[in-house]
């Protein structure tokens, strides 16, 4: 983080664009903090960490102009900036170790899978779809994680037969699933499965309900405060096939105050120590800032603020600490670029900007009320006086990209709007919605664009139909 603030401060300062968040403290601000709204340029420190304005003003990203971008590949298009991407992974590997694993969730595809894996983390899959992508892209099964709160029959033999590195058990039926299916799974009659099992500590971390995981009332784990975590931890022992090997927690995501980690292994510690297992994972969940009035702690903050805990909670020192970040690698390491086409002006209540994609492409803002910033590629160091609400194609009144955007007084009907920090729960959220095939995905680095995902075509639309 200090790197990109570091670049985008510089950026920042050649371009005369305002720089202002504070990256020194440990604790984020998230939606509702009171900052006022920015009128001023995009900040920097919300886009990638190659994020260069040239001297008329334009953007480029990982040394391509996203004009060009645009012309080239069109609209809409995810752009990510390889770097970016590679810098966070590099930054969860040198501040968790071996075993850090990136939540596949968050945006996935061939290119994804291999960049990750060549930086050195493991990868979280928590269905088969995300498994078999892992393993089409040559990730060895032995560096997967595989989730899933309601594994089928067929996604667990899948894993089994691969070899995964560890499946983190949810239920008891699925207990008893894997009680069956392992001996199927193997020739001989020492194969043992390496698990997890998945807890609910118990913890309402600050974020939205809807990526509020660690309470009681959930769909996922097994409570701890109920003593079903401890009957879990009965039951997999008694099992020969597996071999359990650690506890693993996920509060939530989206979660900005570094406290509510701290608080997720106080109490964990009360129940993991006393088994001697070698192994805890206390998830995901890193906030990312997606608007200016937000600030997140660094990756290398929230695995120090972790490891402190642990050993404060008296939680053995040989114990392998690892986490599963997905937005806080990948989110900012993403841009969307639209094209404007329509522009509404109503007088007395808003200015209504009309993009090519929307909800199909980014559901964020109409499933969790999510914020996102505008500007226009082509003016990045521009004031953005006028407001505006950037909406989308789609036949809902929720179709909303930004809600309360900012841009530059003279955007017009053809102008490319780019939305930052949509590289996580964008694309791998997308859908077909009003039959609007998804965008392309590239990857930016040196000068180079590649696609790594082509965008679907109107005979897409119609390949799965009998
Ligand atoms: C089990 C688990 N691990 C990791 C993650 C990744 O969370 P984030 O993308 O917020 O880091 C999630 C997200 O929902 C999750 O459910």
């Amino acid at each position: 983080m200090d790197d990109l603030v570091d670049r985008a401060a510089a950026t920042a300062q050649r371009a005369g664009a305002v720089s202002t968040a504070d990256p020194g403290s440990d604790q984020g601000s998230g939606p509702g903090s009171d900052q006022s709204p920015d009128e001023g340029p995009v900040r920097l420190e919300l886009l990638p960490m190659t994020a260069e304005v040239n001297g008329e003003g334009s953007l480029a990203v990982g040394g391509v102009e996203l004009l060009e971008l645009a012309e080239r590949f069109g609209t809409p298009l995810f752009v990510y900036d390889e770097e970016h991407l590679r810098a966070r992974c590099r930054e969860a590997v040198a501040a968790w170790g071996d075993g850090v694993a990136y939540a596949t969730k968050a945006f996935l595809c061939l290119a994804m899978a291999r960049l990750v894996h060549e930086e050195g983390m493991w990868l979280d899959v928590s269905t088969g779809g995300e498994l078999h992508v892992a393993l089409a892209a040559g990730v060895p099964a032995a560096r997967l994680v595989l989730h899933g709160n309601n594994k089928s029959d067929g996604e667990l033999a899948r894993a089994l037969g691969s070899g995964v590195g560890r499946i983190v058990v949810d239920s008891f039926d699925e207990i008893e699933r894997l009680a069956r299916l392992v001996p199927l799974s193997s020739t001989t009659t020492d194969r043992r499965q390496a698990v997890m099992i998945r807890v609910t500590p118990g913890i309402e971390a600050h974020t939205h309900d809807f990526v509020r995981t660690g309470q009681e009332d959930s769909k996922f784990g097994f409570g701890l405060a109920s003593g079903a975590a401890a009957d879990a931890v009965t039951c997999v022992r008694a099992l020969p096939g597996l071999d359990l090997v650690g506890i693993h927690a996920h509060i939530g995501s989206q979660v900005f105050r570094v406290d509510s980690f701290a608080e997720e292994v106080e109490v964990l510690a009360g129940f993991f120590a006393p088994l001697g297992l070698p192994e805890l994972c206390v998830g995901g969940g890193l906030g990312v800032p997606y608007v200016a009035t937000e600030t997140a702690p660094s990756i290398a903050q929230w695995a120090e603020t972790v490891h402190r805990a642990c050993r404060g909670a008296g939680i053995p020192a040989d114990t392998v600490i690892t986490a599963e970040p997905g937005r806080s690698i990948a989110a900012s390491a993403g841009i969307t670029l639209y094209r404007v086409g329509t522009i509404k002006e109503l007088p007395g209540l808003r200015t209504y900007v009309a993009v090519d994609g929307g909800m199909s492409d980014n559901p964020r803002p109409v499933l969790y009320g999510s914020g996102y910033e505008a500007f226009l590629p082509r003016a990045a160091a521009a004031a953005r006086p006028k407001a505006a609400r950037v909406v989308g194609k789609h036949c809902e009144s929720g179709d909303i990209v930004v809600a309360d955007a900012r841009l530059p007084g003279d955007v017009v009907v053809g102008d490319v709007v780019a939305t930052p920090v949509t590289g996580a729960y964008g694309y791998s959220m997308a859908s077909n919605y009003n039959k609007v095939p998804r965008p392309a995905v590239v990857f930016v680095a040196n000068g180079e664009a590649r696609v790594v995902v082509r965008r679907e075509t109107d005979d897409d639309l119609t390949r799965l139909d009998g």
